[in-house]
């Protein structure tokens, strides 16, 4: 039953690159989101809630339609937020959304691929990550960009299933000389109504670049 439900839901939320969630595709995404993830961006964001210092940057990447940083943004209005994706369909429904909730002026989306990111060096404090890590075609390339952007000190918190292959993404990030001197936390994520952990979480620190 396990790996049933777990295959399900990952054969609905996985594409080929992110180019491949054109409008039809973000829309029905966004719309089993609401009824099976909700559960999973709640208890994302308190952690980001609890994780991120006063007035702090948050970039969360592969952001989708940002419903994410809509449950951040009701729980700590003092932060900054953005959301980046490499679907411009993605982004539009976003920023559509999000001006619905009335969250416009408190979150930010930009077109952007994580290894190409439109954050200035070592700037953001937390950068979380939801479902998405299996997508990113080029683990290594990823972890560089996520050490550049990322503030000494700051954290990094990425959530993807547990079944699904990222062992080579998570361990380029573990690997990485700015992530690998703190002691990496990943642990089984259980949320919602899921009878299982059906998530993961790898959190890491940043040490002094
Ligand atoms: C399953 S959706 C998850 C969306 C959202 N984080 C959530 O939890 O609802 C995966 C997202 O990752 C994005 N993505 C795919 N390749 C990516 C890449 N190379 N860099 C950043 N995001 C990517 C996709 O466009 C898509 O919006």
């Amino acid at each position: 039953m396990r790996q049933r439900i777990h295959a399900r839901l990952h054969a609905a939320v996985h594409h080929r690159g992110g180019d491949g969630f054109d409008r039809r595709r973000s829309e029905s995404y966004d719309r089993l989101a609401q009824r099976t993830l909700r559960g999973l961006y709640r208890r994302v964001a308190s952690d980001v809630a609890r994780a991120t210092p006063p007035r702090g940057q948050v970039l969360d990447v592969g952001t989708g339609p940002g419903r994410l940083l809509h449950e951040v943004a009701a729980k700590r209005s003092d932060l900054s937020l953005m959301g980046v994706d490499p679907s411009e369909d993605m982004i539009a429904l976003a920023e559509r959304l999000s001006a619905e909730r009335g969250s416009a002026g408190r979150t930010a989306f930009r077109v952007a691929d994580v290894a190409a990111l439109p954050q200035a060096d070592h700037s953001v404090d937390l950068v979380v990550s939801t479902l998405s890590m299996h997508h990113w075609p080029d683990p290594e390339a990823a972890a560089a960009e996520l050490a550049r952007v990322i503030r000494p000190g700051g954290r990094l918190m990425v959530y993807d299933f547990r079944f699904a292959p990222v062992d080579e993404a998570m361990s380029a990030l573990s690997r990485h000389p700015v992530f690998a001197q703190g002691s990496p936390v990943r642990e089984p994520v259980r949320t919602g109504w899921f009878p299982f952990a059906v998530f993961q979480l790898l959190a890491l620190s940043a040490s002094g670049h």
